[in-house]
């Protein structure tokens, strides 16, 4: 199913508050810990998006009772050792973090499951994943030894590893990590980049030991969880698309409450930092275990950056919109060391230039990122999302500043991690 949306703004503002939606990582992470657990685990804020909700439906075929009522979710678990063996095909939707996290988890339980997703994840590598749990003894089979799904899996008795990891990746990290509750000896992650910590803090919530000492995690097996009560902060990938949006459209001020400024994952901030933005930042719960902060943002006079090296897995997922930011801001803006966003939902190398392209943007790929000319002003035009949640919300924010009809062709996508994104912005809109 797709929908095309014709949007058409003449000299939009956006002002006015908005609580974005809560974080995707952390909310499959809440249902998959709560389902290891034993007991009654609760999560409040849970994001209500469709690769979140592949999760739900994955624990459900394995016998976990899990009900959903509004933001507020209860996972009713017998604990990991109780799963039953499904019957069905773990369908995990678009969703990449699903499918490499379940892999993990599954990989060191004692049941036979298959795995599968929709065209995009059988596109995606899985290897990264199989590979260094095969090296733990998982059995995992799969198209081209594993690569790609759909993906089978026979549990079994696991070996930790001490593994280094070649890409900066918290999916495979994570993956590791959840393998080794049910490995024997110590599983050392070695990782030459930070990626995304949601894991480890969240096994600290739950009662596990993990320790993490100059970019190297070492986590014991045999370890059990316990439930507990989880709170999703909003996504900061999310709130990203207001950030630019009140940045790059003229007369805006837009406040986002409750946003998750996790230090892995806030590298945006130090980007809309160093390209001028008109921003403030009041952190709110330092202590809590993924720290929030209110973000206050108005239109701005941006100047060009280069984002590259160390910061790039803090804000992978904010390229699409980074490189819109990019087109108004005066001077050459520079993004490398990015070649893992060929392996996103689409290439997001290929999609964000092509689609920008298409607008009048100033913009050529690398062989790992993009170069962008600016400050360009953007014109109307037909756009395609790719199915890819991301590049179809960087076309509507684009939208906001032709004033001339932008065409997208498949909007639903963008309920993968924002099925509010259309309400915010019309909530927004010249008040
Ligand atoms: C995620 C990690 C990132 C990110 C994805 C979610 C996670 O992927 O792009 O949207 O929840 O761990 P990689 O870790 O593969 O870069």
């Amino acid at each position: 199913m797709s929908s095309t949306k014709i949007l058409d703004y003449t000299n939009p503002q956006l002002n006015g508050t908005i609580i974005v939606p809560g974080d995707k990582s952390i909310s499959h992470r809440s249902i998959m810990f709560g389902a290891i657990a034993k007991g009654k685990t609760t999560v409040s804020g849970f994001l209500l998006g469709e690769d979140c909700l592949s999760t739900i439906d994955c624990f459900r075929k394995l016998g976990v009772d899990i009900t959903v009522e509004g933001t507020n979710v209860t996972i009713q678990s017998d604990g990991m050792d109780n799963w039953q063996e499904p019957k069905e095909v773990l369908y995990t939707g678009n969703s990449g973090t699903t499918t490499r996290l379940m892999l993990g988890i599954l990989s060191g339980t004692k049941l036979h499951t298959v795995m599968t997703g929709d065209a995009s994840i059988a596109k995606r590598p899985m290897r990264r994943v199989a590979d260094p749990l095969r090296l733990m003894g998982a059995q995992i089979a799969g198209r081209e030894n594993g690569q790609y799904t759909p993906l089978a899996i026979q549990g079994t008795q696991l070996k930790a590893i001490d593994y280094t990891m070649p890409v900066a990746s918290a999916q495979v990290k994570s993956a590791i990590i959840l393998a080794g509750l049910r490995a024997e000896g110590t599983t050392i992650v070695r990782e030459k980049e930070v990626s995304r910590d949601h894991t480890e803090r969240m096994l600290r919530q739950f009662g596990a030991q993990i320790t993490v000492e100059d970019g190297v995690v070492y986590f014991e097996g045999g370890q059990q969880l316990k439930a507990t009560h989880v709170n999703v902060p909003g996504d900061i990938s999310s709130a990203a698309f207001f950030l630019v949006a009140g940045a790059i459209v003229p007369n805006s001020n837009i406040v986002m409450k409750n946003v998750g400024v996790n230090p892995t994952r806030a590298g945006i901030i130090e980007v809309l930092e160093n390209m001028g933005a008109s921003m403030k930042v009041e952190v709110e719960d330092e202590t809590a275990a993924e720290p929030t902060a209110t973000i206050t943002i108005e239109t701005s006079n941006l100047k060009a950056t280069t984002i590259e090296g160390d910061i790039i897995p803090r804000l992978i997922d904010e390229i699409p919109i980074l490189a819109l930011l990019a087109t108004q801001a005066e001077g050459t803006t520079i993004i490398r060391d990015a070649e893992e966003l060929k392996v996103k939902e689409t290439d997001r190398i290929t999609a964000v230039v092509n689609e920008l392209k298409k607008l009048g943007a100033n913009i050529e790929a690398t062989d790992d990122g993009m170069i962008i000319h600016g400050p360009t002003k953007l014109h109307g035009g037909k756009l395609q999302s790719y199915g890819d949640h991301r590049i179809g919300m960087m076309g509507a924010i684009a939208a906001l500043i032709t004033n001339e009809p932008v065409e997208i062709d498949d909007t639903d996508c963008i309920a993968v991690s924002y099925p509010t994104f259309f309400d915010h912005v019309n909530s927004l809109l010249n008040k």
